[in-house]
Parts: C-alpha cells; sequence; structure tokens
C-alpha cells in the first residue's frame, strides 16, 4: 500500500521504479490497511488509534453490583487480552478500575512490548499502594485535575510514577498527550462511565467485546458503556465489519465505529 503520510507517501515507490524495481501496489490492499490501521488512523488524524475493550456477562454486566470483575471471562480470553496489550502503546483506566480492581495492565510474558500504562483520575483520590504504582513492571503515566490532592501527588513523583495535570482532564486531552509521545494505538480497558466518555469524544474506533456466557444479574451492576445521551434504538452506534470468533467458552465481537 502507498505510505499514506504526506511527507513520504508515493516518493519511495517512484524511487524503487526509478531504479528499475518492480513494485506492485494494492495487494491484498483490504488486509494492509488492516494490519496498518493504527498507523493510518495517526497520520490522517494526528491522534492514537482508540481501541475499547471490555468483557461482559450474557446479561452486559462487566462487574457484580459490588463492583467486583476478577475475572469475567476465561484464561483463553484473557490471554488474548494480554496479546492485545502487547500489541498497543497505551492501556487507559480510570481512577474507580484502580481503587475496585487494582490492575497490572501489563502483558503477562505475552509479548516484548510492554504497553504505557495510563490512570486517569480528577483529583488523585487513589489507593497509597496499588500495582500500578510499581514501576519495575511497566511504567505508568497519571493525567489528573488541575487541583490533584498535593499528598497523593508527592508520594506518586517519589515512586516514579509520572503525573500530569491537565487544565480540562478529558479523554480527547489524554490522546493528544499520547500522540505527541508518538504513540500508534491506545486500549481503553476502563469502565463505563469513561468509556462512554472516550466514545462521545471520538478518542474509540474500534470495540473488542467479549461476551462471557455467564449471567450476574444485579440492577446496580455496571454495564460496558454509561451514559451516552441517546434516546432511541435507531440513534444506537452501529459498528462497521462486525466479526466474532471463540476464545475458550468466550465470544469476542470486534467492529469499527464509523468516523
Ligand atoms: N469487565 C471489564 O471489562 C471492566 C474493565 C474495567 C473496569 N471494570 C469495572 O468497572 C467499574 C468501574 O467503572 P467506571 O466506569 O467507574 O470506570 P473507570 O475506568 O474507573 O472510569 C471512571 C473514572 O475515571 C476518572 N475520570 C477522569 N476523567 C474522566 C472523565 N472525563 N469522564 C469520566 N471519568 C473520568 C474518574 O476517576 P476519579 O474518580 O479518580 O476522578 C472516574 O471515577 C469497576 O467495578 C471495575 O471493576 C470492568
Amino acid at each position: 500500500m502507498i505510505d499514506p503520510d504526506p511527507r513520504v507517501s508515493g516518493s519511495g515507490i517512484e524511487r524503487l521504479r526509478q531504479h528499475q524495481v518492480e513494485v506492485t501496489v494494492g495487494v491484498e490492499a483490504e488486509a494492509c490497511q488492516q494490519l496498518n490501521e493504527a498507523f493510518v488512523h495517526r497520520i490522517q488524524h494526528q491522534r492514537p488509534f482508540g481501541i475499547l475493550k471490555y468483557a461482559m456477562t450474557l446479561d452486559g454486566k462487566i462487574a457484580t453490583q459490588t463492583g467486583h470483575s476478577a475475572w469475567v471471562t476465561s484464561p483463553t480470553a484473557r490471554r488474548e487480552v494480554h496479546r492485545l496489550r502487547d500489541r498497543c502503546d497505551a492501556v487507559i483506566v480510570g481512577g474507580n478500575t484502580v481503587r475496585q480492581d487494582n490492575p497490572h495492565l501489563t502483558h503477562h510474558g505475552q509479548g516484548s512490548h510492554p504497553p504505557l500504562r495510563v490512570v486517569m483520575s480528577r483529583q488523585l483520590y487513589l489507593p497509597q499502594s496499588a500495582h500500578l504504582w510499581d514501576q519495575g513492571e511497566a511504567p505508568t503515566v497519571i493525567f489528573c485535575g488541575p487541583e490533584p490532592d498535593p499528598e497523593m501527588h508527592q508520594h506518586l513523583e517519589k515512586q516514579g510514577v509520572e503525573v500530569v495535570r491537565l487544565e480540562s482532564l478529558t479523554p480527547a486531552a489524554v490522546m493528544a498527550d499520547l500522540y505527541g509521545r508518538g504513540h500508534l494505538a491506545a486500549l481503553w480497558e476502563c469502565g463505563g462511565q469513561l468509556a462512554a466518555a472516550a466514545i462521545a469524544q471520538h478518542c474509540v474506533q474500534k470495540i473488542w467485546a467479549f461476551v462471557a456466557p455467564k449471567i450476574i444479574g444485579g440492577e446496580q451492576a455496571p454495564s460496558p458503556v454509561g451514559e451516552l445521551g441517546l434516546e432511541r434504538m435507531d440513534q444506537a452506534i452501529v459498528l462497521d465489519e462486525p466479526q466474532v470468533t471463540t476464545y475458550g467458552p468466550d465470544i469476542l465481537i470486534t467492529g469499527y465505529l464509523a468516523p
């Protein structure tokens, strides 16, 4: 495929042809496009490609009504998520997920490229001790609002965690920062509140939804996407190019959000 980067687009092919190298463009065009989807998005939109991944039960819950979520899916499905993390530059969660799940967000040995672990928390009301603060595992950056808790701010920096204050803490502002770090793909592994905000701000281009054949119930149990302000079923966001795969007992549905 032709490199979409306007700085080089087509000139490499031209150069090869000038040197009598035969070049065929457009072989397996769709597959090439998909292979390079994060790079293409980065070049065209000046933002990393956003993937929202979640795991839910058959009745659409990502945790119990007490907030417990370990584990919704099987080890086979979770291994696939570890591989996906390895292909991403950043993995993003919000403060509640840190408080409830104390996640590691590493690739658990399923690759060689540990993603940057990213937390969004308005005031840094976070636990003093968490796996994400252990910088020996992988680096972590926390984005917070303009007035974080000073004690926690200091505590985190002492542990080597980078803290970035933003005037307005939004998914779009975080993606702009990650773009500046050269990132191609960012994986949203957050709960429903932050997922809804990320979708509303066009920070999600692809969905990875695991569905486990389990029912947990609970009227207050959270679902994967919070308030989007949609009132009618014909306003629903419909996935393009949906695909279904199985991992052990679990089903993975992927697809794209229309630009
Ligand atoms: N099964 C799954 O796939 C999965 C994945 C992740 C989480 N979970 C579950 O989901 C639950 C947490 O859900 P959650 O929706 O509260 O997720 P979350 O990932 O913690 O996101 C919400 C938090 O993000 C922070 N935030 C910063 N800026 C924000 C903005 N502009 N908009 C919204 N949030 C912003 C806030 O943290 P502060 O309050 O610190 O300011 C807020 O409380 C937990 O029970 C967890 O176990 C399940």
